[in-house]
């Protein structure tokens, strides 16, 4: 095939100037081959996030995708599909009020070892609304200033999943969709400033959800730092917006984005399967 962008065998097609594109000329129930799943790894390292279109995935093609990727972490939180404990659900009912995923967040930096990445795939997505919202870290951090990059390299942050998953922390909107295992809430420290294992790209890594204060400082220290760094990586010209139709497929980088799923769809039903892959130890 005629070479498209530097790709051969898909076309990338980049959603914005900095952060996630749609790949077209891939079927990912089908086997990928090596050459076309290293370009498609390339555009997912390049873009940060990537998307597919029209994919009709059983849930076993959807494994064996996420596979290909690394380990699968199961994420002891969600609820995961009936008969595929490696899924985990992110359902929202038209009787709910609340939907899984709606604050800037990258998941699972509460844990030690964090993960590569998500796989989300549309089951049941709303007539309108519904979309979700995805920042790259890599251009925030980019547009900070010399004396801030260089003070934030040499700080860590404290990550906790026990105020957004711990007992106690969500109501009864929730019960059925998250709320497993809540006794296995933990924190882990990190890096403010990592560097892409992949890449080697400096990426902003706090995030409103789960980062809860600078390793050293107390909360009280904290939050006006953070605060400005949430409100910095969410600038509009950091981001991207995904409109999902049934059968849409994104992967996203944790280490590399954020992503805030938007709760518009008051009434309507949004089903979706995600797939969390193990990452690895994260480093400045
Ligand atoms: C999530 O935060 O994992 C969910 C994102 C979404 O539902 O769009």
């Amino acid at each position: 095939m005629e070479s498209r962008n530097g790709y051969r065998t898909i076309e990338v097609k980049p959603l914005s100037g900095v952060v996630g594109a749609e790949i077209f000329g891939a079927d990912v129930a089908s086997e990928v081959d090596d050459e076309q799943f290293s370009e498609i790894r390339d555009a997912f390292h390049a873009h940060g996030v990537i998307f597919f279109r029209d994919q009709d995935l059983t849930p076993e093609q959807h494994i064996a995708f996420a596979r290909k990727w690394g380990d699968i972490n199961v994420n002891r939180f969600f609820q995961p599909v009936d008969g595929y404990p490696l899924i985990a659900e992110v359902r929202k009912e038209p009787h709910h009020e609340n939907n899984i995923g709606s604050g800037w967040h990258t998941d699972h930096s509460y844990d030690t070892v964090p993960a590569l990445g998500s796989l989300l795939y549309a089951r049941a997505v709303p007539e309108t609304g519904g979309d979700t919202l995805f920042a790259s870290m890599g251009a925030a951090f980019d547009a900070l200033s010399e004396g801030m990059k260089n003070m934030l390299r040499g700080m860590s942050a404290v990550h906790s999943s026990r105020h957004v998953f711990g007992p106690g922390s969500y109501g009864a909107d929730y019960a059925g969709r998250l709320g497993r295992q809540q006794a296995a809430t933990q924190d882990a420290v990190h890096p403010v400033i990592i560097r892409h294992p992949d890449t080697g790209r400096e990426c902003l890594y706090v995030n409103r959800d789960f980062t809860v204060r600078f390793d050293g400082w107390t909360g009280e220290e904290s939050a006006p730092l953070l605060h400005f760094l949430y409100r910095h990586g969410a600038r509009p010209e950091f981001t991207c917006r995904f409109r999902w139709r049934r059968g849409s497929l994104a992967l996203w980088d944790n280490r590399a984005t954020w992503h805030f799923a938007i709760n518009d769809y008051p009434g309507q039903r949004r089903y979706m399967h995600r797939i969390t892959i193990e990452g690895t130890p994260l480093g400045r």
